[in-house]
């Protein structure tokens, strides 16, 4: 669609960044079935301005012209980290769950972020992402549902490290199966929405840290999913999965690779509630899908 009607219906002045695609090119005009808004990395915590900022975010989404219809959170919704004790990673949940009661009255589903699993030494990884999942008001760390002529997959991307401490990005072998039967029950006329915390595929995973070593590239694979390669293989044999959307990096970019878009949408909380994080504003993604599987990803900023 053209950009200066995304923004009309967006109902804001240009500003951020923006991908469209449309799948149909013989489409008249193509009706909105599902605009969802895409926070990411919200790191609540006591200091700094994190509930101030997060309501703020929340107030903007609700008010625009056309109020999305649901929030996407990829994640990393708390601060956490192994080093803090079980009680403040706990104030952390209650100040987030507080300012979502007062503050949002918009659907919610959520990713789990690796920030949101608590595990110190002494604690179980998978204690961590149980506590986190009982957080989010899950069941299930990966699942997927229809919304409005559209599928949506929200997968798991953070696993704990072989050697037993520390996370990576990947699908373990129960999920890749069980995406793999997921897409193939999927009507191919059903376009598809895939989202998670660590980006499957992008380019900012290059500038986040020092990643020139040697005169060599090196990208951890706890910055983008060390499967990647495998989980490109599989949606390119489904040719209705149209985007993919992530967070973690808190910056933002855009890659298309065979006709699939992989939005990696910034961070609310910027650079951890200190500013713009490089280039990156804090902010979220408005996203439009439409019924003929064209959509829009806009980044806006909310201050
Ligand atoms: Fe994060």
């Amino acid at each position: 669609m053209l950009r200066r009607n995304l923004l009309k219906t967006l109902g804001m002045a240009a500003g951020g960044y923006s991908i469209s695609a449309s799948s149909n090119a013989f489409s008249l005009t193509p009706k909105r079935a599902l605009r969802i808004a895409h926070l990411t990395d919200i790191h609540v915590q006591p200091h700094l301005w994190a509930a101030k900022g997060f309501s703020k975010c929340l107030h903007h989404l609700q008010n625009l012209e056309v109020k999305p219809d649901l929030i996407l959170n990829t994640g990393d919704s708390v601060m956490g980290s192994s080093g803090i004790s079980r009680d403040k990673a706990a104030r952390e949940w209650e100040l987030y769950h507080k300012v979502l009661t007062a503050e949002n009255s918009t659907p919610m589903v959520s990713c789990v972020g690796n920030h949101d699993i608590w595990c110190p030494p002494t604690a179980s990884f998978s204690d961590g992402k149980k506590w986190a999942m009982d957080e989010s008001k899950m069941t299930r760390t990966y699942r997927s549902f229809d919304k409005n002529g559209w599928h949506i997959i929200l997968l798991d991307s953070i696993h704990c490290r072989p050697e037993g401490t520390g996370y990576y990005a990947r699908l373990d072998e129960v999920q890749i199966d069980w995406l793999r039967e997921d897409l193939n029950n999927t009507p191919s006329h059903t376009p598809i929405l895939v989202a998670s915390h660590i980006p499957i595929l992008s380019a900012s995973v290059f500038f986040d840290g020092d990643n020139l070593k040697d005169n060599q590239w090196v990208v951890p694979g706890s910055w983008m999913h060390t499967d990647s390669a495998q989980i490109i293989k599989l949606f390119h044999r489904h040719n209705n999965v149209k985007l993919a959307v992530s967070g973690h990096i808190h910056l933002l970019d855009r890659v298309i690779y065979n006709d699939v878009a992989y939005c990696c949408n910034g961070a609310v909380s910027g650079n951890y509630w200190m500013g713009k994080y490089k280039q990156t504003s804090p902010g979220y993604a408005i996203i439009d899908l439409y019924d003929d599987g064209s959509f829009s990803n806009e980044y806006v900023t909310y201050h």
